[in-house]
């Protein structure tokens, strides 16, 4: 594996005598052997350096930074549990998610809950939870919560998402900051202005900041200035005082590698970029330095996790194509359907052969577009080998499904030998069982 390609994989990812994949010491052939595939795989170490890493390079530019993860990337107890002992916040956009951060007491104070349509239910639960910052997203929500808060006698601090105006140049399905967004008041037609007044006059809201998020993955650092500076200036005009600037998030977005050919920056550089910007801002624009918030979730737990599949049947179109299929897919994984996003693969059981032929690695579901990469040099594949995905712990398990009535695929967290199950593998007997005669 050259230097570009391991930085796709965990942090302790090796090769061993046999010539299988390991991470973090763990053989994958063997746990393949133990737990069946499909199966994730998610490596402590590296999670938890991603933890430290966002907070140190943060941090020591700009100390008033609270990381908060994205949940929606990976929501999982376990992996809950480690985001708290490593002191980061969470960010929540469901009542599902605060639900699973309830059931193991992750603190209230450090929790933000997020969404463009949160129910009355939904904000019922965080008020009660009661969750540290509720992140405003249009007037339905501000009215809606200022009455649930008055009901229930709760002064609630809240800041507004803001929808800047400002194109991350990203898929446009995860574009968010543009003026074409379901996302934010945006500062174009006025609404932002309009929300920074009703905002204050709520009897039950405390506006302590504000908020945007430009889309993901962002590989380019100009955005997020150019979109500070802009919300900065926005709000120095409408007459906000620091007061109601006690914090300020550029969201989250932060990219990583998919595929050795496109690398994002060091997290060191987004946190240059973004710091610079804000205190640069600030002084322009007459703010005191507020509380920096910063929410990545792709960039915490993308790179820990790794999807493993069996190969079967293959289909050689002569001139045309030839299709490798394996036993998951758009089922576990739908980014390359719904984004066109690129994979990386290595064929776990044979990683130093040389790869010559040129193939698709295409899923098990009844659907044409259920390819999981088009197009890659790998060696030869046999029935049976196991071939490996890496970059696959964001939004892949998020997103899955059932479709065609396939069960969901077992979870492990890897760390020092040892392999513990996190989320036990769907049972056709769990699918059936919602069912009603
Ligand atoms: N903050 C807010 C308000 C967000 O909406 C999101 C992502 C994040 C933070 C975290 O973004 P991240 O750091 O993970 O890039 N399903 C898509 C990504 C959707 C992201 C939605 N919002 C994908 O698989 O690429």
């Amino acid at each position: 594996m050259n230097n570009e390609q391991s930085q796709l994989f965990p942090i302790k990812t090796e090769i061993n005598e046999l010539d299988h994949l390991t991470i973090a010491g763990c053989d994958t052939n063997e746990l393949v052997k133990e737990f069946g595939t499909p199966l994730y795989i998610y490596d402590k170490f590296t999670l938890t350096q991603m933890c430290k890493i966002f907070t140190n390079e943060f941090k020591s530019r700009y100390p008033n930074t609270e990381i908060v993860y994205a949940s929606k990337a990976f929501s999982n107890l376990s992996i809950f549990k480690i985001i708290e002992q490593e002191g980061l916040g969470l960010d929540v956009v469901s009542g599902g998610e605060l639900a699973l951060a309830e059931s193991i007491n992750f603190p209230n104070n450090k929790i933000y809950f997020h969404g463009n349509n949160k129910t009355k239910r939904e904000l019922k639960q965080a008020l009660i939870y009661k969750v540290g910052k509720i992140v405003v997203d249009n007037f339905y929500e501000l009215n809606l919560l200022n009455n649930l808060a008055k009901d229930l006698n709760i002064i609630q601090d809240i800041t507004l998402r803001l929808s800047p105006g400002i194109d991350p140049h990203t898929h446009t399905h995860t574009t968010t900051g543009t003026l074409d967004s379901k996302f934010g008041f945006s500062l174009e037609t006025g609404d932002a202005a309009k929300a920074f007044k009703y905002a204050k006059e709520m009897s039950n809201l405390q506006l302590t900041g504000i908020h945007f998020h430009l889309g993901s993955p962002i590989f380019e650092l100009d955005p997020y200035a150019l979109a500070i500076d802009k919300v900065l200036e926005f709000i120095s005009n409408l007459g906000i005082d620091s007061q109601n600037l006690l914090e300020f998030s550029p969201g989250g977005g932060f990219a990583i590698g998919y595929i050795e050919k496109e690398l994002p920056p060091p997290i060191s550089g987004y946190a240059d970029v973004i710091t610079k910007a804000l205190k640069e801002g600030c002084k322009k624009y007459g703010f005191d330095q507020p509380k920096l918030v910063i929410e990545p979730g792709r960039s915490i737990i993308g790179r820990s996790g790794i999807a493993l599949y069996k190969t079967g049947a293959v289909k050689e179109i002569p001139n045309v194509r030839k299709y490798v299929s394996v036993d998951g897919g758009m089922g576990d994984n739908i980014r390359p359907a719904l984004y066109d996003s690129k994979y990386h693969a290595v064929v776990a059981n044979r990683m130093s052969e040389t790869p010559k032929d040129l193939i698709t690695i295409a899923g098990k579901f009844c659907e044409s577009g259920d390819i999981l990469i088009k197009d890659i040099n790998m060696p030869i594949i046999n029935a049976d080998d196991t071939i490996a995905i890496p970059a696959s712990g964001a939004y892949n398990s998020a997103m899955s499904s059932n479709y065609n009535m396939n069960p969901r695929p077992p979870i492990l967290l890897v760390d020092e030998g040892k392999a513990k199950l996190i989320r036990r593998g769907e049972t056709y007997e769990d699918l059936i069982q919602y069912d009603i005669l």
